[in-house]
């Protein structure tokens, strides 16, 4: 058996390098790393383009535990156009998915330029190679951060209004699917998908892969789990008097795993899609969560008790947003598996194991 978790399929597949290569930007990254393994599971040939500005690569490592093997690596950065063409031309690519982009809104806020020139640059970048290539599907990693803070409804659905998010990273993804539009409009051949994703938490269940934050973590579950693990003396949870069910912001929290899924089947529609489109797609599980049951949550499934405290409100929080993801549902076939248990569970499994705790 070549590798680990395959059918025999993909093995005879690999080794006759029928495999399908579908190029990655942002591999080495959260969900572009969880993504790289269920593209495998589903038959596919990841191939990671990652220059690791933004990620770790030790992440390969674990892709290669979970794989059996080393996915293909290419270390560039997706605007070098050169490289890309080149490698498009001599190999069969058949879709392309875009995850490299720097996601912190807090971080964004403070040095817009980098936000704008590596999220905005890039994504011109590799939809250079999709115009060349018309033939190539390609996924496009957008937000939520797109809806800003929904007026009145807190469940939004595609069609809920956009407005102009107030962070640059929120920007950058706001401005991402327009260019997209306007490529699509000049070129309706094109088979193109964003998909809004709502809050990934979580890790793979090997604990081979999971969120690995660069410095101090923005996002509630890595402070959690860094704050269980000792890192911090404890956690904030920012503002406790908003108009939510516990007076803390409600989110939309979605596994890892499940949404890496969801690029699959973004993949597998665009691929038979016999028109071209650029589908918008809600990538939730549809249900809100408090940070407060979040934090209740993690401390039941995982039996620990957590150090927290009330803070001040954060500057540009949305005070409650959830995903409707009834078109999720139609158009792909898919919905949220993995519970908000799950997710704690498994975000606590890999802290412990990257912190070689018991
Ligand atoms: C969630 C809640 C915080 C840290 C994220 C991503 C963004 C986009 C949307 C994909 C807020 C509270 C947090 C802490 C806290 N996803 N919090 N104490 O702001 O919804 O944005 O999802 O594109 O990329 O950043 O997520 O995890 O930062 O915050 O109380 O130490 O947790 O105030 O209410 P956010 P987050």
């Amino acid at each position: 058996m070549l590798f680990f978790h395959t059918s025999k399929i993909v093995e005879f597949l690999y080794l006759w390098g029928m495999l399908k290569k579908v190029l990655v930007t942002g591999g080495a990254g959260y969900i572009g790393s969880h993504t790289v393994v269920e593209l495998f599971n589903a038959g596919y040939e990841p191939v990671l383009l990652d220059d690791f500005r933004n990620s770790n690569e030790s992440v390969i490592d674990g892709l290669s535990n979970i794989l059996g093997d080393r996915p293909e690596l290419l270390k560039h950065d997706v605007c070098n156009t050169d490289y890309l063409r080149d490698y498009i031309r001599k190999h069969e690519v058949c879709g392309i998915i875009h995850f490299a982009a720097y996601k912190a809104v807090g971080e964004s806020v403070e040095n817009p330029l980098r936000y704008y020139q590596n999220n905005v640059e890039g994504l011109v970048s590799i939809l250079k190679m999709v115009s060349e290539n018309p033939e190539i599907p390609f996924v496009f990693s957008s937000s939520c951060t797109v809806y800003g803070e929904p007026q009145g409804q807190k469940e939004v659905s595609e069609k809920t209004p956009k407005t102009i998010p107030t962070s640059p990273y929120g920007f950058t993804k706001w401005l991402g699917e327009k260019i997209i539009d306007d490529l699509f409009f000049s070129q309706k051949k094109l088979r193109l998908m964003s998909l809004r994703y709502f809050n990934p938490i979580g890790a793979h269940s090997s604990t081979q892969i999971g969120e690995l934050p660069i410095g101090k973590p923005n996002n509630l579950l890595p402070f959690i789990t860094q704050t269980a693990a000792g890192l911090h003396e404890k956690l904030t949870i920012f503002g406790d008097s908003y108009p939510t069910i516990d007076g803390t912001c409600v989110r939309d929290y979605i596994h890892v795993v499940d949404l890496a899924e969801a690029h699959v089947k973004a993949l597998d529609y665009l691929i038979n899609a016999k028109d071209g489109c650029h589908e918008i797609v809600n990538i939730g599980t549809g249900n809100g969560s408090s940070v407060l049951q979040v934090v209740n949550t993690f401390e039941k499934v995982n039996d620990i008790k957590l150090n927290y405290e009330f803070g001040p409100n954060r500057p540009g929080d949305v005070i409650e947003i959830y995903a409707n993801v009834d078109y999720a549902k139609k158009l792909l076939g898919w919905s949220a598996k993995k519970t908000i248990n799950d997710a704690v569970k498994d975000a606590w499994n890999w802290e412990k194991s990257i912190r070689s705790i018991k």
